[in-house]
């Protein structure tokens, strides 16, 4: 039985940050892994509006950095609860850079965190359910579904289907790969 429902409306977050020089990698971008950090800090807003508590991340799909962040962007992440089981939630995020000097928006990058929810006591907590309200609300929440049920299926996938290769048969996979095996 789920606690109670809420809207995704009441935990969206939209969050803004100027990207300064000490961001920066040495071509002059912007480091990804500040944008994680970022995104992840964005995804814990969220996901501690909706579920009321304390919470944890536990895995991320699906960032791909499309094309550079310059210093200087005023960076956009929009987060909402895209998809809720009993104590996790799906939280897809929305990256956007705005050049204020050209007014140019570009959209960077769009991925999922799962977070769960935790007591003080570190022990698993149920989480609301979402209400609905949309066709788009419903899509997403299929999505979210679809994404949690898949990444299972993969990591087992992955564990069982490596598990059946010989060394040998292993060796026979990678010989056209850029890598060299020394025993
Ligand atoms: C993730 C964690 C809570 C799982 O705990 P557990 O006791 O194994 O509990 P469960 O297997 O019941 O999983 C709890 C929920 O997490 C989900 N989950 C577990 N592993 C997952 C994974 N790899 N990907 C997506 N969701 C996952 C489960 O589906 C379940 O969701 P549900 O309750 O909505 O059905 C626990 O391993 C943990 O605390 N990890 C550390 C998280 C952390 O410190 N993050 C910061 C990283 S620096």
């Amino acid at each position: 039985m789920f606690v109670k429902m809420k809207s995704i409306q009441e935990s969206e977050t939209i969050y803004t940050e100027l990207m300064i020089p000490s961001y920066a990698n040495f071509g002059g971008k912007v480091h990804g892994g500040v944008l994680l950090s970022i995104m992840d800090k964005v995804a814990y807003v969220c996901a501690t509006k909706h579920s009321g508590s304390y919470v944890v991340t536990v895995a991320v799909e699906g960032v791909e950095f499309l094309s550079p962040v310059e210093v200087g962007d005023l960076v956009t992440v929009k987060a909402s609860v895209n998809y809720v089981g009993k104590t996790s939630m799906i939280i897809g995020m929305r990256v956007e850079a705005f050049n204020p000097r050209t007014s140019q928006s570009t959209h960077t990058n769009s991925c999922y965190f799962t977070m769960v929810a935790k007591n003080d006591d570190g022990s698993l907590k149920e989480v609301p359910g979402l209400l609905l309200q949309n066709e788009t609300e419903l899509r997403r929440f299929c999505e979210g579904k679809w994404l949690r049920e898949n990444a299972k299926q993969k990591r087992e996938t992955l564990k069982g289907d490596l598990l059946q290769f010989t060394a040998v048969q292993l060796h026979e996979m990678l010989k056209t790969d850029n890598c060299k095996i020394i025993n």
